[in-house]
């Protein structure tokens, strides 16, 4: 039952649950994403409880913006037109540049980050975006109704609301890890309040919940610690795998045609070591083959008997820095293959497009699913491979990954800045033997789907109603 905690729910994220293409004859192509946040709202309203959702997204490309202007919009989802230029100042600016950086670790302080002229330019913008945010939930929200608002886009959010309308429930999940203690400092002091502190605004005669996902281990007091109000409750919610969704899918025809094609490739006999990830510099993929090159120099004997498998998919190409990361990715799996390829065996086959099906092929197929972050919120693809592997997979996983604190019992797990370590990880994984590995398998499975992207969604949802 829904309508126990709230009546109308609103999410609010930067990007939405559909996005839109202009075809040449002029008509709108409509696209549905998914994903937990998808599913998750899917049980608003569906028990007959009379409960409603809205999903308050920005336009992000031409196609969206075609769509507002023509009011051709999807039930339940409002999309709001912010200038391309305010909204590429906010999205590429400040929440890829700075608040990513500073949530995931990623500066050399040497030389920076130097909060300058244009950062202070880039950051009016971000207020303005999260301006629009807050003004069209204000005027969108039924008294008293629940607010669930997404990630480091919208982190002034929160605040901006509770200004306009007191009466609202609103948390604010964050994605993302959060910043240790001595990082949020590195923001400007205005500024660093602003992003910890506004995101937390007070409820009546209560609290808020910012529901927090990403990096389990003291949240609480790195959240609290950073200045969030007093008062602001913490949860830690932690997304789960969506393994009816996965197990089927996994099964269709175009992933059993990967499965075919991907085996050729690796050739009969051979060992997998699998990787799927968006192209973040968070993902330490360049660590990942550095460590896999690592182990075909000490250890001849995985020289033309395994395979890496690495799906690398775009990710944030507006920013020079993803840009120069994937291209750093191909040279050093080109580099890898030149070194010790030979007429039969590629040692790293990496795909730079992003393809759903021939991802669950990979792992179905894995022998080992590398997972070396580092750092991230939680990392779903550490959960989905136990989940749909055919005859189990030993898991190297970092311990910066936030899953690692679900997972980490039957994973093998690794320091990720430790190529040397990794590579051991990687071997040890390979060698594991098959019984243990399926019994691993089965309880990682068991953990990677513990709570389910409805139980996920609803679970924040009483939290909020019973501060
Ligand atoms: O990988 C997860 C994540 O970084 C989320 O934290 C975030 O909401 C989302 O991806 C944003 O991705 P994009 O920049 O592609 O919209």
């Amino acid at each position: 039952m829904v309508s126990e905690h709230a009546a109308q729910v609103l999410v609010a994220s930067n990007r939405g649950p559909v996005s839109y293409t202009l075809r040449e004859d002029g008509s709108l192509d409509a696209r549905r994403g998914g994903g937990g946040l998808v599913s998750g709202l899917s049980a608003i309203g569906r028990d007959g409880d009379g409960a409603s959702s809205l999903w308050v997204c920005a336009a992000l490309g031409d196609g969206d913006r075609e769509a507002v202007r023509r009011g051709a919009g999807e039930p339940g989802v409002r999309m709001l037109d912010i200038d391309a230029g305010v909204h590429a100042d906010a999205y590429n600016g400040i929440a890829n540049s700075v608040l990513w950086f500073v949530h995931h670790m990623l500066y050399q302080t040497p030389l920076e980050p130097a909060f300058d002229a244009e950062f202070r330019r880039q950051w009016a913008a971000y207020e303005t975006y999260n301006r629009a945010f807050a003004d069209a939930l204000a005027a969108e929200a039924a008294p008293g109704a629940v607010v669930m608002v997404q990630d480091y886009h919208l982190c002034l959010v929160p605040g901006m609301l509770r200004e306009l309308r007191p009466d609202l429930r609103i948390g604010h999940f964050s994605h993302t890890p959060w910043a240790r203690r001595r990082l949020l400092p590195l923001l400007p002091d205005d500024i660093g309040a602003a992003a910890a502190a506004r995101t937390a605004g007070r409820g009546p005669g209560g609290v808020p919940d910012p529901a927090l996902g990403g990096h389990l281990r003291g949240v609480r007091g790195d959240v609290l610690g950073a200045g969030a109000l007093e008062g602001t409750a913490v949860g830690v919610h932690g997304l789960g795998a969506d393994a009816d969704f996965l197990r089927a899918r996994s099964q269709r025809q175009d992933v059993e045609e990967w499965l075919v094609r991907l085996r050729e490739r690796v050739g009969a006999g051979r060992r997998t070591v699998v990787r799927v990830d968006r192209t973040e510099l968070s993902k330490n993929i360049v660590r990942g083959l550095l460590a896999y090159r690592r182990l075909l120099t000490d250890r001849p004997e995985w020289r033309g008997q395994v395979v890496h498998i690495a799906f690398a998919y775009p990710s944030r190409q507006d920013l020079a820095v993803y840009r120069d990361y994937m291209a750093s990715v191909r040279r050093l799996a080109e580099e890898i293959n030149a070194e010790y390829g030979t007429d039969d065996w590629q040692p790293v086959l990496l795909e730079l497009d992003d393809d759903f099906a021939r991802s669950l092929a990979a792992y179905r197929m894995a022998d080992v699913a590398l997972v070396n972050p580092v750092r991230d919120g939680m990392n779903l693809v550490a959960k989905e491979v136990p989940v749909v592997s055919d005859e189990g997979c030993a898991l190297v996983l970092s311990r910066e990954a936030g899953a690692y604190e679900e997972l980490g019992e039957d994973a093998i797990a690794v320091n990720p800045y430790d190529v040397m370590a990794t590579a051991d990880a990687l071997h040890e994984a390979l060698v594991m033997d098959p019984q243990e590995r399926a019994e691993r398998t089965k309880r990682l499975a068991a953990a990677a789907t513990a709570l389910p992207p409805t139980a996920w969604f609803l679970d924040q949802l009483a939290a909020l109603a019973s501060e």
